[in-house]
């Protein structure tokens, strides 16, 4: 099938002149600015002079793709950053769907962002289930299900709850057989043993790739997420973005953070090493029935009394995810890998329960 953007655009969009702020006018970087309606006095968190907060920041920010650049070797013309990844799902809903009309195909268990923005926009949800024993795409059911006002079809690889990777040869015929877009979320690729598909960029122009800081990166906090895609799809997501989506606090750090690939890659070492051991660990527990495979920084966990392991982990200061009312995940418990001494003390504390 062939893949041209002007027809799964919304009208809406093809027609928006998007908002030009000041400092797109003007790229200098000295000059007497005047144009933004800024304090020009200075900040009122004055410990942080060298970030000039009393300035908007930069809308696109440069300086921060230039650095991912090197990192991920893609041009910056094919990157979005935004307010977290959750804000590019909203985008790509906001670009592509037009509300009450078209429709999108999520394969649950799977992240719930996706759904959550559908239903914000509007948006019909079809779901077509991973297949129970293998947590793998439906792809037959995929390709049934796909009809003339689908837009977007979600995979999460890594998937969120699950832990596994989808398999490339699903991906790729979804790829090839859908005139929509695919958008291949990996949130969790650092921890996997297969690499980020962003090579496959070229090959498919309907592909958007979500990656975040979120996770390996350890900056949930700061809120950046990021899309991939071919340079006409970012120019729509420039379109639509608030013209300041990423604060000049979060731009900074995370240029920062840019610097300390060494530290990521150490903590995704011990991660997974823990990953692995919790697992095994896991395993020799009674009222563990199963521990699921997982390529991500978490483990789904089969367990004999759910409601009652949750509550009994609670009261014991020991939060995890209850999967419990997840269609395929009946019985589940999600865990996120932490350090050594929390893995080491939940365990301990799954190990006291007695039902
Ligand atoms: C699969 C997946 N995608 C995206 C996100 C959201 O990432 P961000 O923090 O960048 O919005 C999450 C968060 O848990 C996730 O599990």
């Amino acid at each position: 099938m062939k893949f041209e953007l002007n027809n799964i655009l919304r009208e809406n969009i093809k027609k928006l002149v998007p908002y030009s702020s000041a400092r797109e006018e003007y790229k200098g970087k000295s000059g007497i600015f005047l144009d933004a309606n800024e304090n020009s006095f200075g900040s009122s968190i004055s410990f942080l002079e060298e970030l000039n907060l009393n300035r908007y920041p930069d809308t696109l920010q440069l300086n921060l793709k230039e650095k991912f650049s090197k990192i991920n070797g893609l041009p910056t013309h094919n990157m979005f950053f935004g307010n977290g990844s959750d804000e590019a799902i909203d985008i790509l809903f906001r670009a592509f769907c037009d509300p009450q009309k078209d429709n999108v195909i999520v394969c649950p268990p799977t992240y719930g962002m996706y759904e959550v923005s559908a239903n914000i926009n509007d948006v019909e949800v079809q779901k077509v289930p991973l297949i129970a024993e293998t947590f793998q795409l439906d792809e037959a059911s995929i390709l049934k299900t796909i009809n003339t006002n689908t837009k977007l079809i979600f995979i999460c690889s890594p998937n969120n709850p699950t832990g596994n990777g989808a398999a490339w040869n699903s991906i790729k015929t979804i790829l090839e057989k859908f005139n929509g877009i695919v958008v291949l979320d990996e949130a969790y690729v650092n921890f996997s043993k297969c690499e980020s598909r962003i090579n496959e960029l070229r090959n498919y122009p309907n592909l958007v790739i979500l990656q975040t800081l979120s996770k390996a990166w350890g900056l949930a906090g700061l809120r950046v997420g990021m899309a991939f895609a071919s340079e006409c799809i970012i120019d729509v997501f420039n379109k639509i973005k608030p013209p300041y989506n990423i604060n000049s606090v979060s731009q900074n750090l995370a240029l920062k953070a840019l610097d300390n690939c060494e530290q990521v890659n150490e903590w995704v070492k011990m991660i997974i090493t823990e990953r692995e051991r919790v697992a095994d660990e896991m395993q020799k527990i009674s009222i563990v029935l199963k521990v699921y495979p997982s390529e991500a920084n978490f483990i789904l966990v089969k367990v004999t009394d759910v409601n009652g392991i949750y509550k009994f982990l609670e009261s014991k200061l020991i939060i995890v995810r209850n999967r419990n009312t997840v269609a395929l995940c009946e019985g589940c418990l999600r865990f996120t890998i932490g350090t050594v001494t929390e893995n080491n003390e939940a365990l301990k504390i799954l190990k006291e329960y007695k039902s």
